[in-house]
Order: structure tokens, then sequence, then C-alpha cells
């Protein structure tokens, strides 16, 4: 990648409500210079019940920033949803994952197109390896993983992503990609959220200048009823949910919460007219571990 496409910092909030939607004010930046909105919406299991209405009612109620996956199997209502609305693509920014399976050169840009494809678009703003390995036993998954990497960059390069980046990859599969790339993954997407903030991992994303993104940034809903998060709500009239994702953006990582009804979608985006302390951003980092998902890189098994 030449220089002029790397802007140095990853840490600067800027406001660009005119492009982002009303609610969705906050952006973060990535090495590279993209702004990604710090609230997307979350579609893993989102089309379930009320299919593509749910993504039209996200678009509604101001989510710009449409998680999904190959995975989720749900990009094509997504594609329908965003045809339906009718917004002009350039307002959207979309992430899809290649799952583990589809890893290599081939495999992994047959699941770009078949995403854009399903998604009725001819870029993505973002594209992320979705998992490092299919299992425990998968013995040359560093080997796989800088081929991969490889072909990220060409169909970065090739400006068919404006972003690429990771998803569940700690600092010890982080590592082997670094060894072989020439543009440097600009975000990893990880289980995050009070209870389970992964602090070493986090770290070393910040010292490689990776932006880290929460993924069940509401722990799916265990940790909601958190009494001690009510407690923090309370004084400011927030709710639970409001608070663990303030507390995640005030730390500067954006999130991706995942809301069934309008009235939910809409709670998780006004997080930005209150702040809290120092003293409760330390609190809620500091709670023992509670509300993991129980999934694990290293011991994630996606092919019995
Ligand atoms: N990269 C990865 O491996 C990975 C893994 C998991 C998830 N993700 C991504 O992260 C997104 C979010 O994670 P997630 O769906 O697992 O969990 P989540 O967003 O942490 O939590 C979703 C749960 O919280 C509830 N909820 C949402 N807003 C609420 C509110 N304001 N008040 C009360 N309850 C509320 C939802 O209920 P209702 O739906 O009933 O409203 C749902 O049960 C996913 O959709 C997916 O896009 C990525």
């Amino acid at each position: 990648m030449s220089e002029s496409r790397i802007t140095e910092t990853i840490e600067k909030t800027v406001s660009k409500a005119e492009e982002l939607g009303e609610r969705a004010q906050k952006v973060f930046r990535l090495s590279n210079g993209v702004d990604i909105p710090a609230i997307g919406y979350g579609t893993y299991l989102a089309t379930e019940k009320d299919g593509k209405q749910t993504i039209i009612d996200a678009l509604n109620v101001g989510y710009r920033y449409i998680d999904t996956a190959a995975f989720y199997k749900n990009e094509e209502q997504i594609g329908e949803a965003i045809a339906e609305y009718g917004i002009p693509r350039e307002q959207l920014f979309i992430c899809s994952k290649v799952w583990p399976t589809m890893l290599g050169r081939e495999k992994l840009k047959q699941s770009f197109e078949d995403s854009c494809n399903k998604l009725k678009t001819d870029y993505l703003d973002m594209l992320l390896i979705h998992w490092p390995k299919v299992s425990q036993n998968d013995a040359n998954w560093a080997e796989k993983l800088q081929e991969s990497w490889a072909a990220m960059e060409e169909l970065y390069d090739d400006e068919k992503v404006r972003a690429i980046g990771l998803s569940n990859f700690l600092p010890h599969h982080i590592r082997p990609v670094l060894e072989t790339a020439k543009v440097k993954p600009m975000l990893d997407q990880l289980e995050l959220h009070v209870g389970y903030m992964q602090e070493y991992a986090l770290q070393y994303l910040k010292k490689e200048k990776i932006v880290a993104q929460a993924w069940s940034p509401l722990g799916r809903a265990r940790v909601l009823g958190d009494e001690r998060v009510s407690a923090i709500a309370g004084k400011y009239g927030k709710s639970n949910a409001q608070i663990l994702l303030r507390y995640l953006t005030q730390r500067g990582i954006p999130v991706i919460p995942k809301a069934s009804t309008p009235q939910r979608m809409k709670e998780n985006l006004e997080i930005f007219d209150f702040k809290l302390t120092e003293d409760e951003i330390s609190y809620l980092s500091c709670i023992p571990e509670t509300g993991w998902s129980g999934e694990h890189p290293d011991m994630v098994e996606w092919e019995k």
C-alpha cells in the first residue's frame, strides 16, 4: 500500500452527523484514514423473525453501519432491505466477514464476491476474517492466514474494500499475519463488554494501532441485568444497555449492538448526551469476569 493512503492516528473522534444520520454522530478513525461509525447495527440472528423489515427499521432509526458475515446467512435480506430503503450506497458502511472454512486465496475471493452479490454492492466498506482457525486441530492455520491476508491486501489494493481487518484474533494470531503483511489490519472485532474486556489484547491492539471493536457489547443480554451497572444507570437516568455502550465508546471502542425493536435500536444510539466519570470507567473495567460467551478462538470447533 502506498504511504499516502495511511494517516497516523486511530483514536481521533470526529463528528460527521450529517453523513451518518442524526443519532449515530460519532465516528472512529482507522489507521488508513477511513472513518467508521462508533455504533453499528449487529445483524447476527437479527432477521430471524421479521426478515428484511428489521434492517429497514435499523436504517429508519439512524443506523448507517451494518455488521454482517457470510456465516449469518442474512446478506441477501440486508441487500434487499437497503435497496428497498433507497439510501445512496456511499451513505452506508457495510462490513462482512469471511468464514474460516473459506480461507486461502481463491476461496476468500469467492467469499468476498458472494457477499457482494448478495448485498447488491460492488464494494465493501470493510471485510474481516471472522476467526483465525477452524478448529483446535487446524495445524497450518498461521500459513493459511498469511496467504489469506495477501488476498485481503489484493482486494484492498484493487479498491474493492475500503478497510480490511480481523475478528477474534488475539495477539498470537495477529503476529504471524504481521510477519508477511504489506498492509496492516485496521481493526479487530472481539468479544468485549463489561465483565469480559480482554485487556491484554486491547493493550496489544493499541500498540499496533489496530482499532478494537466490540461484538456482543451487551454480552448478548447476559450482563444487561447486572446490578452494578443498574446503579450507574440510575444516576444518569439511562438504561443499562446505554451505560454498557457508553462505557465501550468512551474507551475508544466502536460497538455493534443487535436489537429487535425500533425502540431498543434507538435507545442504543442515544449514548452521547452524558459522560461516565473516570472512576466509573475504572469500576466497570474492574468488574470480575462475567457474561463470557464461551467462544475462544483457540478452542472453537467450526469444522467437526
Ligand atoms: N465477530 C464475531 O465473531 C461476532 C460474534 C458475535 C456477534 N457478532 C456481531 O456483534 C453483534 C452484536 O452481538 P450479539 O448480537 O451477540 O449481542 P449484543 O448486541 O451484545 O446483545 C443483543 C441482545 O441484547 C438485547 N438488547 C439489545 N438492546 C437492548 C436494549 N436497549 N435493552 C434491552 N435489551 C437489549 C437484544 O434483545 P432483542 O434482540 O430481543 O431486542 C439481544 O438479546 C452481532 O449481531 C454480530 O453482528 C460478531
